[in-house]
């Protein structure tokens, strides 16, 4: 294989991870440089591992949404990291998600509300899409009018990568502005949202610089918004995939969470995350120079058989089912909770209001333009209406 990824069916990765697992499970990409790395636990290794495998992939030289990234806890290294992220962490604690229950319950209801009688719909335009946006909208305390311009950012910030190298900079910019407008308004009329409580807290008696505010508000803008729509979009096409697991789902909603714990293994919100080698190193025997770009495929981790029988079924009460796609070690998804939780409302929505749910006899879906987010653009769905 000459680069990777060359996907060649985009919304089926799968059968070429399964090849690199056998072939070239710790590969070095000849035009890039990269390392990609393909097994469960090479990947648990690089996503756990930070004193080898550093998250300042970026270094001293990033990209320019490196450099929005740059100042925040996705992309720092302990010590720094531990204190970014306990000024967050208390913001999605189970206990603080479970409160937003009632909120993301009343939205799941006035987002399906108007679609129920139809019949037919886009599921990620009108459902997947704009739940999380407004949850991580309300949570910040930005204003509804808002959300759309949102949702561009987003989209064109997972469209890149730090190999990329494309300049998207004009929309980085505007999101850099926005934001920086919204903080300084915070500053002189704080309200009971996660800006203002950013700018209240302090590390060691020092409050936190512009770009790590900025940083933060980035992060949580593209992490919370695009991983979420998918996960839900995701269900949808594992649950109508095979005939009888939306229905049974329906019928016994206790089963959900743990269906939705086989929704991120099957089809990873997230199908790979960088690192960079922060000495000398090895991996499965290959040894790995300082400074070299990693990519680990959690995509492909999570179906290894060396970890999962069976890895290609999906299979709604598997258990257990350590998938690696929250990340692992001190970089854990820290809106695991909130993305579990919004996920379990809209699925069991969807599923009890929508009945005979399946997918659009003759739909064509497409990947979203993403090597590392993995989702389909359009869900276009049919049930019964009442
Ligand atoms: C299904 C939905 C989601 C998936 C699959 C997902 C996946 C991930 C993964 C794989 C990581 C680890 C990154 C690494 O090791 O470098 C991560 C980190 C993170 N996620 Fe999520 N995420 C999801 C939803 C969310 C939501 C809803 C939020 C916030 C509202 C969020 C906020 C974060 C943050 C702040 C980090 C960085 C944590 C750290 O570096 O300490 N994520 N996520």
């Amino acid at each position: 294989m000459a680069s990777f990824p060359a996907l060649e069916q985009p919304l089926n990765p799968f059968p070429q991870y399964e090849a690199m697992r056998r072939s070239d499970p710790v590969f070095q990409d000849p035009v890039t440089g990269a390392w990609h790395v393909f097994g469960y636990q090479d990947v648990q290794r690089v996503l756990s591992d930070h004193a080898a495998f550093s998250s300042r992939f970026g270094g001293d030289n990033p990209t320019e949404t490196g450099q929005l990234f740059a100042a925040s806890l996705i992309n720092t290294d302990p010590p720094r990291h531990r204190q970014l992220r306990s000024l967050v962490a208390q913001a999605f604690t189970p206990r603080a998600v479970e409160a937003l229950a009632p909120r993301i319950s009343a939205l799941t209801a006035e987002l399906l509300d108007p679609l129920v009688p139809a019949g037919s719909t886009d599921l990620i335009e009108q459902l997947a899409y704009p739940l999380p946006v407004i949850v991580i909208a309300e949570l910040m305390g930005i204003p509804a009018e808002d959300r759309d311009r949102f949702k561009q950012w987003s989209d064109a910030i997972v469209s890149q990568s730090p190999e990329a190298g494309e300049d998207h900079s004009s929309g980085n910019r505007e999101m850099a502005e926005y934001f920086l407008a919204m903080i300084e308004q915070r500053r002189h009329r704080p309200g009971d949202d996660l800006i203002s409580s950013l700018l209240k807290a302090e590390i060691d008696g020092q409050k936190l610089s512009i770009m790590e505010l900025l940083g933060f508000c980035t992060l949580l803008l593209v992490a919370g918004n695009e991983t979420t729509t998918n996960l839900i979009g995701n269900a949808v096409l594992c649950f109508t995939d095979e005939p009888g697991t939306a229905e049974r789902l329906a019928e016994e909603p206790e089963l959900l969470p743990q269906a939705i714990e086989e929704v991120l293994r099957y089809r990873s919100p997230v199908q790979s995350m960088y690192r960079v080698a922060a000495v000398d190193t090895e991996l499965h025997g290959r040894p790995i120079p300082a400074g070299s770009p990693i990519v680990a495929w959690i995509g492909s981790a999570n179906r290894d058989g060396h970890q999962f029988p069976h890895p290609d079924q999906f299979d709604v009460g598997r258990s257990p089912n350590r998938h690696l796609a929250f990340g692992q070690g001190i970089h854990f998804c820290l809106g695991a909770p909130l993305a579990r939780l919004e996920a379990k409302i809209a699925l069991q929505a969807v599923l009890s209001r929508l009945p005979g749910l399946a997918l659009e006899p003759g739909a064509r879906l497409e990947r979203m333009d993403s090597t590392i987010v993995f989702g389909v653009k359009n869900l276009p769905v049919c049930w019964q209406p009442a």
